[in-house]
This record gives structure tokens, sequence and C-alpha cells, in this order.
């Protein structure tokens, strides 16, 4: 009896100590796991006193970020950029060393974004205190203009000096930065000649602080770039929020996935090539599949429309006929009560009520959506509110995003080579 008091003890010692072990990657000792922080970690120097992040700043953040993927279907097109600072919410980062000897950095993931960029030493317009400096790196190199990672690079330019230069917007920000080359080392993996942006100059105030790791498809994406060594496979558990001392994990490579996951056909829209589609063929609230009209789910490769998984949106979105079918469903379960609005969201209750399950049905695969990653819940009093939204109609994108509070708790398989998109549960720790 006391010793197993004390294993307990012990086991809940070492689980926390390993909860929040801020510095190193590597968690159950697998050589290729990151650890993932939510942005509002103990373990992240970017956290915001929690009275400042409201539903409606992260609703607007998400607004953003939804303008920003539909945007990529066209490629000349900017992104809006309001008056207000839109802050692209970077929600989750992970620890990378760039350059020789190793200076670490603490970037932010984007499984829709296929560029990584870092804050150089000299950025003019740069937030961060923390900066890449190449000339301390002897492994650094500058692209010249003929290099062939120069085409793929967002409006690439040629500097006097004979070197690829590249700029883009993000959110309400925009970039110049420099194509660089350089050892990435993640986790114990060492990746050399990893190419990326070295910004020297930055305006607005969306950029995440330390730089952006893309995990999307396109060439220049890291998932690309290290085909040889993770074979375009990854999964990544999202910690929820709320549980601030624990982190997630970015698992690269195909092993140690999991071998009894539930999966989807993956697909490829090349309206937006970066993005991770798969085939949402209906909703279930409760044991009723709700009726969407076909077409605000189809897939289609001429118009971009289709069902995306995104780490950098907040709340699921889905395009006005499905989110509105959902909704109502989703009230008529609710017995004896009538839904409220609150900071954006139009179903909300408040006291003790009973919700029912919502179940997104992929082809082949059900996914029923744990109350935690379904219901958001106001700080101050108790109310509990469908965390979800209607795709904002002044964007014409037909887009529907499983979006990250959703997906928090969930290991999610990206398997390139073998065209599927897993999910299991898992609480990420
Ligand atoms: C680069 O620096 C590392 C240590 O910081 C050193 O071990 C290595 O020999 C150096 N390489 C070159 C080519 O100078
Ligand atoms: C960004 O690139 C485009 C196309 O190469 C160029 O016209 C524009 O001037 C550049 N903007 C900045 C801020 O460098
Ligand atoms: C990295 O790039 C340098 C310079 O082009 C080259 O000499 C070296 O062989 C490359 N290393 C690897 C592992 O590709
Ligand atoms: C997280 O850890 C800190 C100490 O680092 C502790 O003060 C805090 O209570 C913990 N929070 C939770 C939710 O466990
Ligand atoms: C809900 O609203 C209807 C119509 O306004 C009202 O008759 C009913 O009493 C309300 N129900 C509750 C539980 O508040
Ligand atoms: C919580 O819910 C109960 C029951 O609906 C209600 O009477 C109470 O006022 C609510 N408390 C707050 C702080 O909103
Ligand atoms: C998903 O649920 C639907 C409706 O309940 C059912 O008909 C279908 O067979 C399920 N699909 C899988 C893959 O379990």
């Amino acid at each position: 009896m006391r010793t197993q008091l004390l294993f307990l003890l012990i086991s809940l010692l070492v689980l926390n100590s390993e909860s929040l072990n801020c510095y190193e990657n590597n968690p159950r000792g697998r050589p290729s796991d990151l650890r993932v922080f939510h942005i509002s970690s103990p373990c992240s120097p970017f956290k915001k006193k929690p009275n400042t992040v409201s539903w409606e700043s992260t609703l607007l953040q998400d607004k953003a970020r939804l303008q920003y993927l539909s945007s990529l279907a066209v490629k000349s097109s900017v992104p809006i950029a309001s008056g207000r600072a839109i802050v692209q919410s970077p929600t989750y980062i992970v620890r990378a060393n760039i350059g020789t000897p190793a200076q670490p950095m603490l970037v932010a993931l984007d499984t829709s974004n296929d560029a990584a960029w870092v804050p150089c030493s000299g950025c003019v317009g740069c937030a961060s205190s923390v900066l890449f400096d190449p000339s301390k790196s002897n492994s650094s190199r500058t692209l010249p203009c003929e290099a062939p990672q120069c085409k793929q690079a967002p409006n690439p330019t040629c500097t006097v000096s004979k070197s690829c230069g590249f700029n883009m917007t993000y959110g309400g920000s925009a970039i110049t930065a420099s194509l660089t080359q350089d050892t990435l080392t993640l986790a114990s993996d060492v990746i050399p000649n990893y190419t990326f942006g070295c910004i020297n100059q930055a305006t607005g105030t969306s950029l995440p602080a330390q730089g952006l790791m893309g995990l999307g498809r396109g060439p220049l994406s890291l998932i690309s770039q290290t085909q040889n060594l993770y074979m375009s496979t990854f999964s990544y558990c999202l910690p929820n929020s709320k549980s601030s001392n624990f982190s997630g994990s970015l698992r690269l490579g195909p092993k140690f996935q999991p071998l009894r996951i539930k999966t989807t056909p993956l697909l490829k829209n090349p309206r937006r090539s970066s993005l991770y589609y798969v085939n949402l063929v209906g909703i279930r609230v409760g044991n009723k599949i709700v009726d969407i009209p076909t077409s605000a789910l189809a897939f289609d490769p001429a118009t971009g429309a289709g069902t995306i998984f995104d780490s950098g949106t907040v709340f699921t979105r889905l395009v006005e006929p499905a989110y509105l079918a959902v909704r109502d469903e989703f009230r008529r379960r609710v017995k004896n009560a009538n839904a409220t609005s609150l900071g954006g969201f139009d179903t909300c209750y408040s006291g003790s009520v009973v919700f029912p399950p919502v179940t997104f049905m992929f082809a082949g695969m059900n996914v029923t959506i744990p109350p935690d990653n379904l219901l958001i819940h106001s700080s101050s009093g108790n109310t509990s509110c469908l965390a979800m939204a209607a795709a904002p109609n002044n964007v014409n994108s037909v887009l529907n995003v499983i979006a990250s509070m959703q997906q928090q708790n969930h290991r999610v398989l990206i398997d390139v080579p073998n065209s599927r998109l897993g999910i299991s549960r898992e609480t990420c720790t």
C-alpha cells in the first residue's frame, strides 16, 4: 500500500516535472518529437495576461486568418490590412535551433503556410529582442538570385548584391527578407542547408515574434525540404489552452506514429496547393444527420472549395448554410433553454444544460467532438457557447476550416505518401 502510494507520488512528480520542462524536446525519448506550447503557456515568453485575450479578439484574429487562407487562392491578392492591428494568431510554438553554433528560436507552427522565416539581426521593425544573427553562424549562406529556391519564394527579387530577396504579407503585417540557408536542428535531427527567410524589414504587429515554421504542402515548406528525412509524414497533438502547464508534441517522420488511428483520404486542391484538404461529407448533431446543402461541403478543385485542417484558426468555421443548419439543430436539442449571444458567438447558454454531441463525418471516418472541444466557457459567470461560427460573408472563400480548438487533445496525422489524414484521441502532455 505504502509502496503503491510512494510510486503514485513519484510518478506524479515525474509527470509534473516533465510537463513543466520548457527547454527539452524529445518527450518520452522519441528523437523526432518537438514539444508544442500554447502561446499562453508558462513556457511561452509571449504569454499575455489572461484577461487581455477576449473571445471577441480571437474571433477577429480568426477573421483575418480566414481572409488570409482564402487569399491563397488568388496569388496576387493581398489580405486586407484594417486600421486596427489584426493579430493573426500564431497559437502554438516550438523550439528550433538555427545555425552553427545553434541559436535557439521559438517559432510558430503554421500548417497552412509554406514559408519559414525568422527575424534577423539588423532587422528594421522586428518586435523581437531575440534575433537570428547569420554572421555568428559558420554554416549560413545567402542564396544567389539564380538558386532554384528563389523562384519558389513569394515575390522574389534580385538585390543589388545579386542575392535572392523576397517579400510577403502575413495577417496585417509585411516582411522583406533575404533567402538564406543554414543548418536547422529540430529535437535531435540535424537538417543541413535548410532554406528560410531572414527578415530584414517588418511592418505591422501580426508577426509571430521569433518566426514562423510553415508545415504546408508547397515546395519551400519544412515538409518538402525534409522529404528524405521525414517522408512528408508528421503528426501533432495540440494541448488545451486552459491546461497551461501541458505541452503537446509535433512528431516528425513515419517512426512512432500511431498504428491504430482512424483515417480519411487527404486531398490536394490545386487552387490552394499549400493546404491539407479532407472530404467532409456530413455533420451529425446527437444522432441526427443535419440537412446541409451538398454544395456547402463539396470539395471543388476548380474553386478551391472544401474542408481543411488548420492549426492557425482557433474556432471551426463552416460556410454559412452549413453553420446555420448545425446551429439550429444544436439549439433544437438543448431542451428548456433559449440561446443567447456573447462575444461573437450566437449559441450560448447559462447554467447547467445538457449539450448534444457533434460528429464530423469525413469520408470513411467519423469524429465525435468531446464537450471540451465543442464549448467555450466564459471566464466570468457560467455561460457556455458553441465554439464555432459561420465563415465571414465578405470572404468569398467557400472554405470550411476545422480549427485548433476542435483539434486539441487529439493526435492529427498527416501522411502525404499514403494520402491520408488520421485522428485519434490523446491527452497532449
Ligand atoms: C563551425 O562552428 C562549430 C562550433 O561552433 C565548429 O565545431 C566547426 O568546426 C565550425 N566549422 C567550420 C567550417 O568552421
Ligand atoms: C515586394 O515584391 C514586389 C514584387 O517583386 C515588388 O513590386 C514590391 O516593391 C516589393 N515590396 C517591398 C516592400 O519590397
Ligand atoms: C550544403 O550546401 C553547401 C554549399 O552549397 C554544400 O557544399 C554542401 O554539400 C551542402 N550539404 C548538404 C548536406 O547538402
Ligand atoms: C502551472 O505551474 C505553475 C508553476 O510553474 C503553478 O504555479 C501553477 O499553479 C500551475 N497551473 C496549473 C493549472 O496547474
Ligand atoms: C424561450 O423563449 C420563448 C419565446 O420567447 C419563451 O416562451 C420561453 O419561455 C423561453 N424559454 C426559456 C426556458 O426561457
Ligand atoms: C449561473 O446560472 C444560474 C442558473 O441558470 C443563474 O441563476 C446564475 O445567475 C448564474 N450565475 C452567473 C454568475 O451568471
Ligand atoms: C458515420 O456515421 C454514419 C451515420 O451515423 C454512419 O452511417 C457511417 O457508417 C459512419 N461511418 C463510419 C466510417 O463509421
